[in-house]
């Protein structure tokens, strides 16, 4: 009997160290965790209160084309839904509807063979109930003659409307949903600009919950934080030792990103930013563009591969041509310094401005003592075009996670909130810097797990030291060997 137990154990331990390494796995978040967000709202909910999503407008790129559908992230927060033209409902308590006993009741598109054929199937009212874990679910078109008194409720908590929703002219298309809400709460009654307390409109609380929410991730988000920012730092590993001057920026880009969708990372967060040079002192330079980086450049790298909605923030700043000459290396230097005292401070209790003043503070002291700039007064170090710090123009931290610059409570920092820490120094070409100092750019950019009593960064795969980039720039890559047809031979 113990032999069988014991065989019984060894055979279930095997079986499940075949589905842990099984690449293919499913590690989708579940209708449970969306579930569980929703319980999480309803908590910080007053009584008597409702909260209202819609999902993202579709955008029209030009003519026939959209652009790729991306939910708005709050209401994938709350749905998993990822189809357009949705609303959901969320209410405090339950209430009964239709002799029907629920606490959210959510809208999707009707079916449509036709488009259905040309887009692939939609979800539909009919698998919505099962997929999403929500049983009360009706189409866009059942909204308008819904039987549904907002008047009943203390507070209808919903965002400002999308400015940017076309006109489908289909019926129950998330345009007309909104005007039938809009109509249904009294949206554009004179109350609501007049004497604003005679309305139960409340366009200011959701957006504090949804912060106090989404800035703490729960241990799936984690999981798929963790996963995106491994695929980016890989990336950048590969694209170290990939790198030779005469590539293209747009190359370089397209490394990064074939090794994102390689690890199966669905999309990128954020337009890819690859600039050499002096395209780098661009803080969102993305046009990518230049035909040939050069030797004796740094080029300034930040991408994030996003993977299954949650999205990495990852910038290293890598020689052309594998080495650091004298004066880059004292940027990037600096630059690293910044971040490590940054990085030393950064746990719960500590606040987002303590993290900026101390990068601010290292990196103006290093620009004085380098001789950049004169002196630490505010005329010696700000750019009176901009009103900004001449060389460190930028904000050093944000959240990562459904959005980029995510959601999330900007005052003290929190276990398991996930944050950048992103110093950087921009010499441009023409600064009152001497000559030797300009096209420098240099920013690093890491994602940090916030802990107890410190911080865990997420993106250490990649190397952060001068030293440690160059060391791994000198290894062969797997794309040394990539020869393909020079496009000119087909003719
Ligand atoms: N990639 C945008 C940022 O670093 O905030
Ligand atoms: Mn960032
Ligand atoms: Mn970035």
């Amino acid at each position: 009997m113990k032999n069988y137990l014991l065989l019984l154990t060894l055979f279930c331990l095997a079986l499940m160290e075949v589905k842990a390494q099984n690449p293919h796995k499913d590690d989708f978040l579940t209708s449970d965790f969306h579930k569980k967000r929703r319980e999480a709202l309803r908590a910080l909910m007053p009584p008597n209160t409702v909260a209202v999503f819609f999902s993202n407008p579709v955008r029209n790129r030009a003519n026939d084309v959209d652009y790729v559908y991306h939910q708005d992230p709050n209401f994938f927060y709350m749905t998993g839904h990822k189809e357009p033209h949705s609303m959901v409902l969320i209410f405090k308590d339950n209430l009964n509807f239709n002799g029907k006993e629920t606490n959210e009741i959510l809208f999707v598109r009707q079916h449509n063979a036709l488009m259905e054929m040309y887009e692939g199937g939609r979800l539909g009212k009919d698998g919505a109930p099962e997929k999403l874990g929500i049983n009360m679910v009706f189409e866009g078109t059942e909204f308008g003659d819904f039987n549904l008194d907002f008047s009943q409720f203390d507070k209808v908590m919903f965002y400002k409307f999308k400015d940017d929703v076309r006109d489908h002219r289909e019926k129950g298309d998330l345009y007309e949903m909104i005007q039938e809400f809009k109509t249904k709460v009294g949206y554009e009654s004179k109350d609501l600009a007049i004497e604003p307390h005679k309305t139960n409109i409340d366009l200011r609380s959701l957006d504090q919950m949804m912060a106090k929410l989404r800035g703490i991730k729960e241990k799936e988000e984690l999981d798929l934080l963790r996963k995106a920012v491994d695929i980016s730092t890989l990336a950048q590993n590969e694209v170290m030792k990939a790198i030779k001057p005469g590539m293209s920026e747009t190359e370089i880009q397209g490394l990064h990103e074939f090794i994102f969708k390689k690890y199966r990372a669905e999309y990128e967060g954020y337009p890819s930013i690859v600039g050499a040079g002096h395209n780098g002192c661009v803080l969102h330079y993305i046009e990518n563009y230049k035909p040939e980086v050069e030797d004796g450049e740094l080029i300034l790298m930040d991408l994030g591969a996003e993977y299954h909605g949650y999205t990495a923030d990852v910038t290293r700043t890598i020689p052309v041509n594998g080495k650091f000459s004298e004066n880059q290396k004292l940027i990037y230097d600096l630059v690293y310094k910044a971040q490590e005292e940054a990085r030393k401070i950064c746990k719960e209790g500590t606040s987002f401005s303590e993290l900026t003043k101390i990068t601010q503070k290292v990196i103006n002291e290093g620009l004085v003592e380098l001789g950049i700039y004169k002196s630490l007064n505010p005329e010696d170090i700000t750019n009176p075009d901009t009103g900004r710090n001449r060389y460190y123009p930028h904000g050093c931290c944000h959240h990562i996670g459904l959005d980029v610059h995510d959601k999330g409570e900007y005052a003290e920092l929190k276990e398991n909130m996930v944050i950048t820490i992103e110093p950087g120094i921009y010499i441009t070409e023409g600064s009152p810097a001497d000559k030797k100092w300009w096209n420098i750019p240099v920013r690093i950019e890491d994602d940090f797990l916030v802990t107890k009593d410190g911080c865990e960064i997420l993106s250490d795969l990649a190397p952060r030291k001068s030293e440690d980039i160059e060391k791994l720039m000198e290894q062969p890559s797997a794309f040394d060997n990539l020869v393909l047809p020079e496009l000119e031979s087909h003719h």
